[in-house]
C-alpha cells in the first residue's frame, strides 16, 4: 500500500472522536494514521487514551488569556515535528488564529456538531431543539477564518425524537460523528492520490506554459509543446505503469549522472522509469505525503524548455532577462 498521510489530532475533552480516528486507523486499507494528539488541557481525558494507544501525545499547558500566541507557537512546532501532513479538530474548544489556519490551508479539518450552516459556534443542539427541527447532525469542513464557515466535505443527518434533550441528542450526534470523521477523513487524504486528481493538478501546471496541449504518450496522459507535427513531449503522467506500483511524473533531466545524483539524494522521490529512463527522462513520484508542487512545476518548466523550439524559448529567455 502507498505511505498513509500523517494525521495530527486536537482536543479538549473527552476526545472520543479522536478515538474513532485511532481505532479506524487501525485497518489495514486506512489511507490515514494518527501521529500526534495534542489539545489546550492537559488533562483532557482523551490524551490518556492515545497514550495508552502508544500515540505521541504533546501535553501542552492551558494557555493563558494572554499567552494565547505562545500556545499557538508551540503547537505549530508539535505539528511540525511530528510530520503531520493533516491536523484534525476533533472537539478543540478554541478559536483558531489567522495565521496558524492560513499554514494549514487546505490540510485543517473541523468536526462540527451541526448540519452547518446552520448553528454555528457553541450550545448547536439547544438550538436545533428550540427552532423544533425534525434533524440535526453533524458536519465535518474545512477550516477557514470564517468560523465554523469553510467548504463542507460531508454531513449525516440525525432525526431528532420527541422527548430529546440536549444531552440525548449530543450522545446520538456523537455517535453519527464516530462514522463520519473517518470516512470523510480517509476520502479527503485520499483524493490527493488518485490519479485523476493528480493528472487535473499536472495538467494545471503544464497548461500554464506557451504553447502546451495535453496528448497521451502510449496510453499515458502527456504534455508537448510546440505545433501539431512538430510538437515534442515534454512531460508524461505514468500511472503504474509497466508494473511499477508508483504514479510518478516523467520529465527531462540534463542525463543519466544528474539522474542518478537525484536519485541517490532523494531515493523517496525519484526513480530511473522503465524504457523512458534510458533516454534521460526521471521519474518525479506524485502519490506521496507532502508533495512540493512548485518543485514539480519547476520541473515542469525545466523539462519544457528542453523540448520547446527555439523561437519560444527566446521569448521567455528575454523576459527572464528583465
Ligand atoms: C463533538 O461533538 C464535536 O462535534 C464538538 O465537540 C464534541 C467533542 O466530543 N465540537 C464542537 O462543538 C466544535 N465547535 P469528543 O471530545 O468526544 O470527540
Amino acid at each position: 500500500m502507498a505511505e498513509r498521510a500523517r494525521v495530527a489530532v486536537l482536543i479538549s475533552g473527552r476526545g472520543s472522536n479522536m478515538a474513532a480516528l485511532v481505532y479506524a486507523a487501525k485497518a489495514t486499507d486506512c489511507p490515514f494514521e494518527v501521529v500526534l494528539v495534542s489539545g489546550d488541557r492537559p488533562e483532557a481525558p482523551g490524551l490518556a487514551l492515545a497514550e495508552a494507544e502508544g500515540i505521541v501525545v504533546a501535553r501542552l499547558a492551558s494557555p493563558a488569556s494572554n499567552q494565547k500566541r505562545r500556545f499557538f507557537e508551540e503547537l505549530d512546532q508539535a505539528l511540525r515535528r511530528s510530520s503531520a501532513d493533516f491536523v484534525i479538530l476533533a472537539g478543540f474548544m478554541r478559536i483558531i488564529p489567522d495565521d496558524f489556519v492560513e499554514a494549514w490551508s487546505g490540510r485543517m479539518l473541523n468536526i462540527h456538531p451541526s448540519l452547518l450552516p446552520k448553528y454555528r459556534g457553541l450550545v448547536t443542539h439547544a438550538a436545533a431543539l428550540a427552532a423544533e427541527d425534525t434533524v440535526a447532525g453533524c458536519t465535518v469542513h474545512l477550516v477557514t477564518s470564517e468560523l465554523d464557515g469553510g467548504p463542507v466535505l460531508g454531513q449525516t443527518e440525525v432525526a431528532i425524537l420527541p422527548d430529546d434533550t440536549p444531552e440525548t441528542l449530543a450522545e446520538r450526534v456523537r455517535i453519527a460523528e464516530h462514522q463520519l470523521l473517518p470516512r470523510v477523513l480517509a476520502d479527503y487524504v485520499s483524493r490527493e492520490r488518485s490519479p485523476e486528481w493528480i493528472e487535473r493538478r499536472v495538467d494545471e501546471l503544464a497548461c500554464t506554459l506557451p504553447e502546451v496541449t495535453s496528448r497521451t504518450a502510449h496510453g499515458s496522459p502527456g504534455w508537448r509543446v510546440g505545433g501539431d507535427k512538430a510538437g515534442k513531449f515534454f512531460a508524461i503522467l505514468s500511472v503504474r505503469h509497466h508494473g511499477e506500483e508508483a504514479i510518478a511524473l516523467l520529465v527531462k533531466s540534463s542525463g543519466q549522472d544528474e539522474m542518478a545524483a537525484l536519485i541517490e539524494a532523494e531515493p523517496d522521490i525519484y526513480y530511473r522509469p522503465a524504457y523512458y529512463g534510458a533516454s534521460g527522462w526521471i521519474a518525479l513520484r506524485l502519490d506521496r505525503s507532502q508533495v512540493d508542487w512548485d518543485h514539480v512545476a519547476d520541473w515542469l518548466q525545466r523539462s519544457w524548455r528542453t523540448a520547446a523550439p527555439k523561437r519560444l524559448t527566446k521569448l521567455i529567455d528575454a523576459a527572464d532577462a528583465f
